[in-house]
């Protein structure tokens, strides 16, 4: 253990499966059903004095550390290890926090009193926050993201050259006219967001969310507010149930079906399993007259299957959020069939349409993002046109 000025993290371990942590501002915790060798368990000494070391100075708890220490406790204890056996987090319990803290009173009122929010698992939303460097995530979410950048270390930059294809896509269909999208699995929102985007081309497009995440759609109506000229809908619906996407009141008041349509399903499809991904689509595409589109991205072996982005989809899998990365093939039997690919037709996410610019999204910083290799981001991208016949 790093010799610290003030000793304040002290670690035992009384048996092979637990340790014991004596933390000074969040208390005694017992991690149980573990299973860590001695490198893991180093590595916890060492995060967790770094992190008690930078901000020994009082409470309130701040750093990612003692935020996680404290969320375990007020969430109820429970995670998950790198070993996929359930962790058990036992200890006093000095906080009655049982929610967290609402950004905005809107979110406070509609959403989350009665929400099962599910803190204390990790999840595909809220781990994708956090790799977008996000503040709307939890200690579970933070616990599998850590995992996963440790063993894929551009796991953060393929999200943001996600974010980036979806900036792209979006402003290349509304530059071509489209007025109204549907985007499925829509995320926590994260500047700009899709119906900016559209907006900052035509102002009187019409965007609906669909997302299943309490907290994605709380922070959704919060934080995503509409040109007055256009209009922004939010859906809480299973992307497994199609149906219910489409006999929601929100699309079938803002989006008019007779119209073409801009299906998005952007970081969506590879949490889906091949029958509920296929009935999405082709339910979602049956549903739009020709002309709508389909854009999407889609994780895959194709670039390199034993690469450390393989490696990761496995490790979000194990932290309960399976993935079904996808080879090329896989993707034109399912998604693309009977679709028209627009230029450059299915390509790694970086090579689609890397030159278009986004106004909007220009102070990003972009710069560490063009080292990336395909095998880096590991994930498809296509845009694709309904046909006439
Ligand atoms: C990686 S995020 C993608 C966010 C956004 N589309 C983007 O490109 O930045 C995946 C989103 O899909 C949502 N999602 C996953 N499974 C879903 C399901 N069965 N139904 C609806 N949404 C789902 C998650 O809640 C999450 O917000």
């Amino acid at each position: 253990m790093p010799d610290l000025p003030v000793p304040i993290v002290r670690c035992e371990l009384p048996t092979p499966d637990a340790i014991v942590i004596d933390h000074p501002m969040a208390g005694r915790f017992v991690l149980v059903d573990i299973r860590v060798d001695d490198a893991d368990l180093d590595r916890l000494r060492e995060r967790l004095a770094v992190e008690t070391e930078l901000h020994a100075v009082p409470p309130p708890l701040c750093s990612p550390t003692a935020a996680m220490l404290r969320d375990s406790i007020a969430a109820g204890m429970t995670a998950r290890t790198r070993t996929r056996r359930p962790l058990v987090l036992v200890g006093a319990a000095p906080e009655p926090v049982a929610r967290p803290a609402p950004t905005s009173p809107e979110v406070e009122e509609s959403f989350l009193p009665d929400a099962d929010l599910l803190l204390d698992r990790a999840h595909s939303a809220r781990v994708y926050d956090v790799l977008l460097g996000g503040k709307t995530n939890y200690w579970a979410d933070r616990i599998a993201a850590d995992e996963i950048v440790q063993i894929a270390p551009t796991t953060p930059l393929a999200a943001r050259a996600q974010r980036g294809f979806m900036h792209r896509v979006v402003t290349e269909l509304a530059r071509s006219g489209f007025d109204q999208f549907l985007d499925i699995g829509a995320g926590i929102p994260s500047e700009p967001n899709l119906h900016q985007v559209a907006q900052s081309v035509i102002p009187t497009a019409r965007v609906v969310y669909v997302d299943n995440d309490p907290i994605v759609l709380a922070h959704a109506a919060a934080l995503m507010t509409s040109d007055p000229r256009g209009a922004v809908g939010y859906v809480d619906a299973d992307a497994r149930k199609p149906a219910d996407i489409l006999a929601a009141p929100q699309v079938r008041e803002l989006l008019d079906l007779d119209r073409p349509v801009a299906i998005s399903a952007v970081g969506l499809l590879h949490f889906l399993d091949d029958e509920d991904a296929h009935r999405l689509v082709t339910t979602l595409l049956d549903a739009v007259p020709a002309g709508s589109a389909l854009a999407f991205s889609q994780v895959t072996p194709d670039f390199g299957e034993h690469g450390a982005m393989a490696t990761a989809m496995a490790q979000f899998t194990a932290a309960g959020m399976p993935m079904f990365p996808r080879s090329a093939a896989d993707v034109h039997r399912l998604f693309l069939d009977g679709l028209e690919p627009a230029e450059p037709g299915l390509v790694g996410m970086l090579r689609w349409r890397p030159a278009v610019e986004v106004p909007l999204a220009a102070h990003l910083d972009t710069a560490d993002l063009a080292a990336l290799t395909d095998v880096d981001v590991s994930m498809y991208a296509a845009l694709a046109r309904k046909p006439a016949h």
